[in-house]
């Protein structure tokens, strides 16, 4: 596998061109960013853990039958990925109110939802990821039409309920989490991106400690062990 020109690079990650036009290579930067990249920081090793953290969750997902863009982890810091065309929707799923969702609406933080949310932000930094309805999708043309919006509701949702029991088991609250969803080259939908404790937040189920990014977002400290923490109990 050849690794060739940069073709975007966003906030966590780098794509490059392989000598297969349906293959990706993504490098997990070790840069951490927040408040739509008002607060910037690097650390070392957090790109490799992503990496791990990303490639054990798509293959246990791949054993329930949900397909991802995941091929393989090449290196620590590196994974080969089918090539999709992104949806530019943030899939975020709430299983407990926090973060944006308590600050914008006033839920209290920790309020166990009464069902699962699943919301839809428009992936666009330069508007700051703007919170999208249906009909704000269907006018930008973000998906073909409202039966795609379906489907990414439900995919979202069969994904927090293999992911929600998998944590729970691991002695993690998966709180909430954002998700990415592509075309591959046949124009199918499936999931992309990551799945790492920079897009979900983990509460440890004894001590309610946080174990993901908002450890950077609130200053906390500790973000690496932490993340390294996560994947202890992931490959365990
Ligand atoms: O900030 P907010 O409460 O809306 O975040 C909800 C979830 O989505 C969190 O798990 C957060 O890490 C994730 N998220 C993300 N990227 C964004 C916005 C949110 O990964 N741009």
């Amino acid at each position: 596998m050849e690794k060739r020109e940069l073709i975007y690079e966003g906030k966590a990650k780098r794509l490059f061109n392989t000598d297969d036009v349906n293959v990706v290579i993504a490098e997990f930067k070790d840069d951490l960013t927040a408040f739509n990249g008002a607060k910037k920081d690097s650390e070392a090793g957090k790109g490799a853990l992503n990496n791990k953290i990303s490639t054990e969750l798509f293959k246990m997902l791949a054993n329930e039958g949900v397909e991802s863009h995941f091929v393989a982890m090449l290196d620590d810091n590196h994974m080969v990925c089918k090539k999709v065309d992104i949806i530019m929707i943030e899939v975020i799923v709430r299983n407990v109110a926090t973060g944006s969702l308590s600050k914008n609406l006033g839920i209290p933080d920790g309020k166990i939802l009464p069902f699962t949310l699943v919301e839809f932000d428009y992936k666009n930094d330069a508007l700051g990821d703007p919170k999208l309805n249906d009909q704000h999708c269907l006018i930008l043309e973000l998906v073909k039409n409202e039966a795609e919006l379906d489907q990414l509701r439900s995919m979202a949702r069969h994904i927090n309920d293999i992911l929600r029991p998998y944590f729970h088991a691991r002695g993690l609250n998966l709180v909430d989490f954002k998700l990415e969803f592509g075309r591959d080259s046949e124009g199918k939908i499936i999931l992309a991106d990551e799945i790492s404790p920079d897009n979900c937040r983990f509460w440890d189920l004894e001590t309610g400690e946080k174990m993901d990014k908002d450890r950077f977002r609130q200053g906390m400290g500790g973000l690496k062990v932490a993340y390294e923490e996560v994947l202890k109990r992931i490959l365990n």
